[in-house]
């Protein structure tokens, strides 16, 4: 049976493409998605034209407990388990000091700490059993302060945290490592001005934003990396520098 892995968020943008590079190193992939239904079954046909019972579907809100944990017990009905777990999903937004409620604390605190942190918990026996490794991807803004983000930050700090204490938690026979992007796709529903955009790449030291790719192939370096564990891998084009 081929290994098989949960990347949540991975309808479209950079989950999608993460899924798709697993799908083409022979991996069954577990599309988990929220609100983009259509760009998620568009994506799973086209995997399980091309191979048979490789993609399965999972719709779920992650900020809510009980979607979570029907999400967990549908991926692992029919004895089915997994190898990996690839914490993608992830709500942005500006909560300017002032601004911000509750909710918005839930919704960002859900999709990019809680959810990440509970899915580990109900993951971890199948991932031990084999031997299999978790990817959680956070942001470098964690180290460089972003204005107006605080909760989001918050969250993704936590997340760098999570992924330290577990990788020693869990070892040896789970590896969990983060993946950090810097800049790499406009956020969802934004339109940014060419002098933005410029402003953006010229603090890039390599001068161009990241691509899905810069992404997806730290994801299959740390898939592979054996001996690395507990580490935070910025793909940033040297930004955080
Ligand atoms: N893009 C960048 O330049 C950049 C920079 C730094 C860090 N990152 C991190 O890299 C990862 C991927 O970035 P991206 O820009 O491709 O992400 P994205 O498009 O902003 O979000 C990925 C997916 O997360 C899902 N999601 C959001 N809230 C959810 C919730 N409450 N429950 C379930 N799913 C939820 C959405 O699924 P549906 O569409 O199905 O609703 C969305 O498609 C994220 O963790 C992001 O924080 C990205």
């Amino acid at each position: 049976m081929n290994k098989r892995i949960l990347i949540t968020g991975a309808a479209k943008r950079i989950g999608k493409e993460m899924a798709l590079s697993f799908f083409n190193k022979g991996w069954d992939i577990v599309i988990h998605y929220n609100s983009s239904k259509d760009e998620a079954e568009g994506l799973a046909n086209q995997m399980n034209s091309e191979r048979n019972n490789s993609a399965m579907l999972v719709q779920a809100n992650l900020d809510n407990t009980n979607e979570v944990e029907n999400l967990v017990k549908k991926i692992l009905s029919k004895n089915r388990s997994i190898d990996a777990l690839i914490n993608n999903a992830s709500t942005f937004y500006p909560t300017p000091i002032g601004t911000f409620s509750e909710e918005n604390w839930n919704a960002l605190m859900g999709s990019n700490l809680k959810a990440p942190l509970f899915l580990i918990q109900s993951f971890h026996k199948e991932l031990e059993k084999n031997k299999g490794f978790i990817i959680n991807v956070t942001d470098i803004n964690v180290d460089r302060a972003l204005v107006n983000h605080s909760i989001y930050l918050a969250a993704k700090s936590g997340l760098q945290t999570l992924t330290k204490s577990l990788a020693k938690e869990l070892a040896p026979n789970i590896r969990v490592n983060a993946i950090a992007p810097g800049a790499i796709l406009e956020p969802p529903n934004t339109d940014w001005t060419a002098e933005q955009k410029n402003n953006i790449i010229n603090a890039v030291p390599m001068k161009r934003m990241g691509t899905e790719k810069d992404i997806v192939d730290a994801a299959i370096y740390l898939s592979e990396a054996e001996y690395v564990t507990g580490q935070i891998l910025n793909i940033d084009g040297g930004k955080s520098l």
